[in-house]
């Protein structure tokens, strides 16, 4: 039986916090990092936690405690992962268009790191020859993934080095002697098919043979995890026997053994995520009410970013009749969380749940209209914890001196 947190749970913890409030499920993290490792058994694998999902520090300390390993997209998510105790041969520093500098600062932690552009592969060459092992961001040329704004690896996208560049590539390494261990490829967000891992498994395969130290392929994130009601998420367990069969074929055949890697990020926290708001007014709407709630874009902004449909439940009139609703946010904006949909009864000061808040959602918050960030809360052994205050007027002025004009 999955995890999750109830209705009640739910309420309670919106009149003890305030809402909005993003609540996360600890047991719900653990369920679905449990899976992984059952689903990969037997395979050489080790799961990087893709961090920008969601880095709050003590699900950070949470996912460290769990075994998992980390990915980063920035140098400060890096340090942020030392911070939670994440020791440097756990950390993974995977860049996209990053100055040399932030390289050469990961270098100095000494986290891995894979480098996706052939000018930084040629800096880092030139200043640390064979002595420090990096990893190459592929661009596979592989069109997969939710939508095109969360698509990563095809012809068209800015990630990686283009596969046709190989040559090149291979020219700087005779150069600089660099030491390429890892081949890594991140084709989207959102991929349903486990065909697509495969693909991706297919053409690294085939650059293997450029790359006489390579140890590691880093296949990247992208599970799917179910957002609306009937939904499938990527099959985990074919996923893991596919990949075990692939890479004991190419074990077989070449007589080399290879490292797996993988960075999820919705697939660890997305479903353990839940955001809590209130009705602040109903509103006529045409054929529907609008829900007037109190948050907006600013706190979620994933429904408006990417059409990202969002499982909205009234959690303090669960059973009240069926009516449609257009949820709307409070901000000087067109927030549309949900347009037409069938909810029970809203009155003012109920509270509404959105589903799958754990993953891209405080993560992609903002102060906009000067509004305070909710508070973040941990449900573990069923008592929360705050684990973020909600914000208060200084932090809207951090950072600002006063100047008297
Ligand atoms: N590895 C790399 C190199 C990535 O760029 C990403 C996500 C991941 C791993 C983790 O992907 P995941 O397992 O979470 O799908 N804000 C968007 C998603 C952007 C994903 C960016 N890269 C959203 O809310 O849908």
């Amino acid at each position: 039986m999955s995890q999750q947190l109830s209705h009640e749970q739910l309420v309670v913890l919106a009149h003890q916090f305030g809402t909005p409030l993003y609540v996360y499920h600890a047991e719900k993290i653990k369920e679905q990092y449990d899976k992984l490792l059952t689903s990969f058994k037997g395979v050489d694998v080790r799961f990087f936690y893709a961090a920008k999902a969601l880095t709050n520090i003590n699900i950070l300390r949470y996912l460290k405690s769990t075994g998992c390993n980390i990915d980063c997209s920035s140098i400060n998510e890096a340090k942020l992962a030392v911070i939670a105790g994440f020791a440097p041969s756990d950390i993974l520093y995977t860049s996209n268009n990053i100055a040399f500098e932030e390289i050469e600062e990961a270098q100095r932690m000494g986290i891995h790191i894979n480098i996706d552009s052939i000018s930084n592969l040629r800096k880092f060459g030139q200043k640390f020859g064979h002595s420090y092992p990096v990893g190459i961001r592929l661009r596979p040329n592989i069109m997969a993934g939710g939508n095109l704004k969360i698509s990563t690896g095809h012809a068209d996208s800015k990630f990686g080095v283009p596969l046709e560049d190989i040559e090149e590539v291979l020219q700087v390494i005779k150069e600089t002697g660099l030491f390429i261990r890892t081949l890594h490829i991140h084709t989207g967000s959102e991929i349903k098919d486990v065909e697509v891992f495969a693909k991706g498994i297919e053409v690294l395969f085939e650059m293997v043979k450029y790359f006489p130290e390579l140890a590691i392929i880093d296949l990247g994130g992208g599970f799917k995890v179910p957002y609306k009601p009937g939904d499938e998420g990527t099959d985990i367990e074919l996923l893991g026997k596919k990949v075990k069969e692939e890479f004991e074929w190419f074990e077989k055949k070449y007589n080399r053994h290879l490292q797996v890697w993988f960075e999820p990020g919705k697939y660890l926290v997305s479903e353990a995520g839940y955001f809590i708001t209130k009705v602040n007014v109903l509103k006529p709407a045409g054929n529907a009410v609008f829900a007037g709630v109190d948050t907006g874009l600013n706190h979620f902004i994933r429904p408006m970013f990417y059409g990202a449909y969002h499982e909205i439940e009234n959690i303090s009139n669960p059973s009240g009749d069926k009516r449609s609703y257009n949820v709307v946010g409070n901000i000087c904006e067109t927030d549309t969380f949900a347009e037409n949909r069938s909810l029970p009864e809203i009155r003012e000061d109920d509270y509404l749940v959105f589903l799958n808040a754990g993953a891209y959602c405080f993560e992609m918050s903002s102060h906009y209209n000067s509004r305070f960030k909710p508070a973040e809360v941990m449900v573990k052994d069923g008592k929360p914890i705050l684990i973020r205050k909600r914000d208060d007027l200084e932090d809207l002025l951090k950072g600002q001196p006063e100047i008297i004009f």
